[in-house]
């Protein structure tokens, strides 16, 4: 087995969630993709500036480049960012900042990271603004820094992770709906 392996269902759960149909459908609406920017870049903030543990390589951060995404989108939509973390993300924050053991730390940079310059290339092609997020300098060799630190052990936490990412999903959904 692998990680791969080992998280598919998680994985699966991801897939199957009602934002990942309108992330997916190259027509989500920009206020609700800039929403999850916003999210998405606290939970990479968290990742980027803990203060134990570094990523494998530099060029993996994305924060600055989910903060492109953002500042494009929102020179046309003027929406006061602030105040829009969801409950999960700033569980997921705390959350990360308590990580102690650098296996734990690499498991959210698997899920993450590889999650981004795997399945995030498919997203990028959909998604309002130029997707900056998505875009990485030599992704194979970026891919393989991460591999290498892998190992199964890590697939407890790596599920964590994956359930994190998964009730974002559904927050993401159950506003959407609660302002139409
Ligand atoms: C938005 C819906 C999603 C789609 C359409 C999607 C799609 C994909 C695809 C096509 C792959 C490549 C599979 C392969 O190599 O055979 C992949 C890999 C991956 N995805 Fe997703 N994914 C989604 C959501 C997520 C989420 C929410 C996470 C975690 C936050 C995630 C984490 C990963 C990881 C870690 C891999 C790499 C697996 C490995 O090679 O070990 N994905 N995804």
């Amino acid at each position: 087995m692998n990680l791969k392996e080992l998280t598919m269902e998680q994985h699966r759960d991801a897939e199957r969630q009602k934002f990942t149909s309108i992330l997916m459908s190259g027509k989500i609406a920009p206020a609700s993709y800039l929403k999850y920017l916003v999210n998405q870049h606290a939970c990479y903030l968290a990742l980027e500036t803990h203060k134990s543990f570094k990523l494998p390589q530099e060029k993996l951060k994305r924060s600055d480049n989910i903060n492109v995404d953002i500042a494009e989108l929102n020179e046309d939509l003027n929406i006061d960012i602030d105040n829009m973390l969801t409950v999960s993300t700033i569980e997921y924050v705390s959350y990360v900042e308590n990580i102690n053991k650098k296996d734990d730390f690499i498991a959210h940079v698997y899920v993450r990271y590889l999650g981004d310059l795997r399945g995030g290339q498919m997203i990028a092609k959909k998604i309002p603004g130029k997707g900056r997020y998505y875009d990485f300098e030599n992704p194979h060799e970026l891919a393989n820094s991460i591999y290498q630190q892998l190992n199964d052990d890590m697939a407890e936490e790596a599920k964590k992770v994956f359930q994190f990412a998964t009730r974002l999903f559904i927050e993401m959904y159950e506003s959407m709906e609660s302002e139409k």
